[in-house]
């Protein structure tokens, strides 16, 4: 749907300050970021992590008393979809060395990793191969490897004031040290980065970075990135086995409490399978899906949280889940498009955010937390009021996209942005000409579970990495860090679980006496409300229509 004569006139207003602003950017005068102090106040006061009734302590596992988002707690805080008892164990359905849970850019990695130290893997997937965030990213992927100009220790700093300087150091570290070379890894596979004429990698800003350090493939640097990945795993046909459209519903543990396997869950024939494993490795990725407090999402259909879900009740402890990821830039309008991202590369590349005045309001590389929180403030009737107002009611501020065609020359935002653009000319929106309608969206899942930098839980045999994992962002993790941390940590937990099934060939008998454990201290804590977990697809079907399914007078109506 092409922009309506309301929203027609509001352009005019950007249009109006438009070669006043460009020409700001041009001589170096950018709207001057926030100071420290400046900060926090907007945080606190706007930012969704905030608001009173939104979180609460979970009252059950490794991490009771913990208060998170009671989107989240409401799926921790479930039983079990499968009947322990009822699945036989004693006879796996597969057997393999080391399980992957989850095909997107982590469990790829990780398997990729895992067969060429020598492990026989199967990947199982809720959906396909690559349905996933990774797939869905777009903006690129951070790695100091300009020598001279930048360093590790650069942007090691930059992910620790991203964070609020609470990330654990230790696997702040291991990602700035690794990156250069998963970035050579990546290239040596195929990736097909964004370059110049002579061959060097072109990069860019990202918001809180104190260099240019952003490779990109366009806007599509995930896609890029998970199809090159996904065809390596594919080309190990000897090696690694993929299993789509199987969700793992629970782990299973040894008498010794190692990490054995896992239960998946045939969503064609409605069957639970047996993996049998010496490790299996958490790659689950996000919880968008959850929609925590009713934000629109950047993500995938299957971000559901269910290998949080999975580990938590076998006893991992989480962290970091106190923080939630809103990116500043979702699209609002046209609604059919509501929520998908639109890469904070626009803003990196010179397009300012404006209200309805068509004024800059916020200098637009602030780290995500702080730029959200500044655009809820401009939109909310409790702050300043001034959003746009949408014809379906809601409201966004604008960003600038046809700036960066003024500043960069004409053509740079359809060749840069391809995606973006297409998506909005199947609308009747010219980005190059037009702004976009944008509002924060649900985006990143900050915590999860807790690892060491070797990905290693507390429960042997069990490692996780990507977004599932925790500690690495701190309380808000910077763009770019998100396809280096599948990159960086997938590939570790694929060497270290290969490592450890040389040395643990001698599982015992599987059981599932943790998730009877679990079922017991969910009734005992008093939760009433019949949940259960993982969740593993969203419902979206229209709560009326729900109901009615079950009652014998809808299906005496069809018929
Ligand atoms: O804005 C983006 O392109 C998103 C990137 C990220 O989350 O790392």
């Amino acid at each position: 749907m092409p922009y309506p004569e309301s929203l027609k006139k509001l352009i005019e207003k950007v249009e109006a300050t438009r070669p006043a602003r460009v020409e700001r950017k041009k001589n170096d005068k950018e709207f001057p970021p926030l100071k420290l102090e400046e900060r926090e106040p907007v945080l606190r006061n706007f930012h969704p992590d905030f608001i009173e009734g939104t979180r609460r302590e979970i009252k059950v596992g490794p991490s009771k008393g913990y208060s998170i988002s009671n989107e989240v707690v409401d799926i921790l805080e479930a039983k079990s979809r499968m009947n322990p008892d009822l699945v036989n164990l004693s006879e796996p359905d597969f057997e393999t060395d080391v399980l992957v849970i989850g095909a997107g850019g982590a469990g790829t990695a990780a398997a990729i990793l895992a067969a060429e130290n020598g492990a026989k893997v199967m990947i199982a997937t809720k959906l396909r191969h690559g349905d996933a965030n990774t797939m869905m990213a777009e903006g690129g992927i951070q790695a100091a490897d300009k020598v001279g100009k930048d360093s590790p220790y650069y942007h090691y700093l930059d992910i620790l004031g991203g964070g609020h300087f609470v990330n654990d150091p230790e696997l702040v570290y291991t990602i700035v040290q690794n990156a250069p070379d998963a970035l050579r890894w990546l290239e040596g596979l195929g990736t097909n980065f964004s370059k110049f004429e002579d061959g060097k990698m072109k990069t860019m800003h990202g918001g809180g970075t104190c260099r240019k350090r952003m490779h990109y493939a366009a806007d599509i640097t995930g896609a890029e990135i998970m199809k090159t990945i996904r065809d390596e795993a594919r080309n190990h046909t000897d090696m690694i086995d993929v299993i789509e459209f199987c969700p793992a519903v629970e782990i299973a543990l040894d008498d010794q409490g190692r990490c054995v396997g896992a239960v998946l869950y045939n969503l064609e024939t409605a069957e639970y399978l047996f993996v049998k494993a010496m490790a299996v490795i958490m790659a689950t990725g996000g919880s968008g899906r959850l929609h925590i407090q009713g934000f629109m999402t950047t993500n995938h259909y299957g971000a559901t949280a269910d290998g949080l879900v999975m580990a938590y009740r076998a006893g991992v402890p989480i962290s970091f889940l106190h923080t939630v990821q809103y990116h500043p830039t979702g699209v609002v309008f046209p609604e059919q498009a509501e929520g998908i991202l639109i890469t904070e590369k626009f803003r990196g590349a010179g397009a300012n955010v404006l209200n309805v005045h068509g004024e800059q309001f916020v200098y637009e590389r602030e780290p995500r937390d702080v730029e959200a929180a500044c655009i809820i403030r401009e939109c909310s009737p409790k702050g300043r009021g001034n959003g746009v107002p949408t014809p379906t009611g809601k409201f966004g501020v604008w960003l600038d996209s046809p700036m960066i065609d003024m500043l960069k020359g004409e053509g740079t935002v359809r060749k840069e942005f391809p995606g973006k653009h297409i998506l909005f000319r199947r609308f009747g929106i010219d980005i190059s000409t037009e702004p976009m309608l944008i509002h924060p969206t649900l985006h990143y899942q900050n915590g999860g579970l807790d690892i060491n930098n070797q990905c290693e839980t507390n429960i042997p045999g069990l490692y996780a990495a990507g977004e599932v994992s925790a500690g690495i962002h701190g309380e808000n993790r910077l763009m770019g860090n998100s396809l280096l941390d599948v990159i960086v940590f997938g590939r570790i937990a694929g060497t270290q679980a290969a490592g450890y099934i040389r040395e643990h060939d001698d599982a015992g008998p599987a059981n599932l006496d943790h998730v009877k454990r679990y079922n017991k201290e969910v009734e005992a804590a008093g939760i009433k409300e019949d949940r259960i977990a993982p969740m593993i697809l969203p419902d979206y079907s229209n709560p009326e229509v729900r109901e009615k399914q079950l009652t014998k007078d809808y299906f005496g109506t069809l018929s």
